[in-house]
């Protein structure tokens, strides 16, 4: 129960990875907000960690909107008292568009990095002011080793959201926030299913570990980085993907 009158916000919960953080949250003693654009998963979610004994409510989220940020951690405050953590997991990933930087339609691209890597700095805006209010705080961003690899506009934006965690763990530090970030692999989520179909057994050839990365593998990283257990460990970018990449 490491988690024990922590409120945690994790955005992009209503299935795959995020909804596993959610959940590990949950049954470790945390008030979890379910922070996504799908209602009807998003308070699936919500439900099954009430379900399990944990505390959970799901906010429709845009993390691409600062009002909707705003409202979203208002909320937070509202009804659990405060705000100890965040997760910046949301990303359009499961239905985003094959295309290369040198052609993807502009008006396409702009929205892309508005989720994928300025939703980072928006929600990290309207949560900070609440976890300073508390003394400290903690915040995850989810990165990918697309960030290390050729992958267009997706790996750009993750590249974006390195230099966001390196940069806000500087800006946020005197105020005992602490900002991290986890890479994981290619991991067997619906989304990665849409989108790798079956070049997923290609991939796993290559890595170090020969299988595919499962949510729960990412959750325990996680919780590390969001616990206590790394109070002094900030700015740092934690590779969970059965060893696809290694940095000299
Ligand atoms: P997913 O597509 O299943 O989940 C993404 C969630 O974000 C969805 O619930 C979606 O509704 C939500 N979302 C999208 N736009 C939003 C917005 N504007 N505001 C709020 N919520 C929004 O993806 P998955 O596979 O669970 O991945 C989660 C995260 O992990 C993403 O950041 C992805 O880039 C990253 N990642 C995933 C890998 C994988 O192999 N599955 C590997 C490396 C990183």
């Amino acid at each position: 129960m490491r988690f024990e009158n922590k409120v945690v916000i994790v955005t992009g919960a209503a299935q795959g990875i995020g909804e596993a953080y959610a959940k590990a949250l949950g049954a470790e003693g945390a008030s979890v907000v379910v922070a996504d654009l799908n209602e009807e998963s998003g308070e699936r979610v919500a439900k099954e960690i009430e379900a399990a004994g944990g505390t959970a409510m799901f906010v429709r989220t845009d993390v691409s909107s600062a009002e909707s940020a705003q409202a979203a951690v208002a909320r937070t405050v509202e009804v659990y008292g405060g705000l100890d953590g965040l997760v910046n997991n949301a990303a359009i990933y499961g239905d985003m568009q094959f295309d290369l930087l040198i052609s993807v339609d502009w008006d396409y691209y702009r929205k892309f990095m508005s989720v994928n890597m300025d939703g980072v700095l928006v929600m990290t805006r309207a949560a900070y002011p609440a976890m300073q209010q508390r003394g400290a705080g903690a915040i995850v961003n989810q990165s990918s080793t697309a960030a290390y690899l050729y992958s267009g506009f997706y790996g750009l934006a993750k590249v974006g959201v390195n230099g966001l965690t390196h940069q806000l763990a500087h800006e946020l530090g005197g105020m005992k926030i602490r900002v991290n970030a986890i890479a994981p692999g290619p991991t067997d989520t619906a989304a990665t299913r849409t989108q790798a179909g079956g070049a997923s057994k290609e991939l796993v050839k290559g890595l170090a570990l020969k299988r595919m990365g499962q949510p729960e593998d990412m959750v325990g990283a996680c919780l590390f980085l969001l616990s206590d257990e790394a109070s002094w460990v900030t700015g740092q970018i934690l590779a969970v993907d059965g060893g696809q990449t290694f940095r000299a």
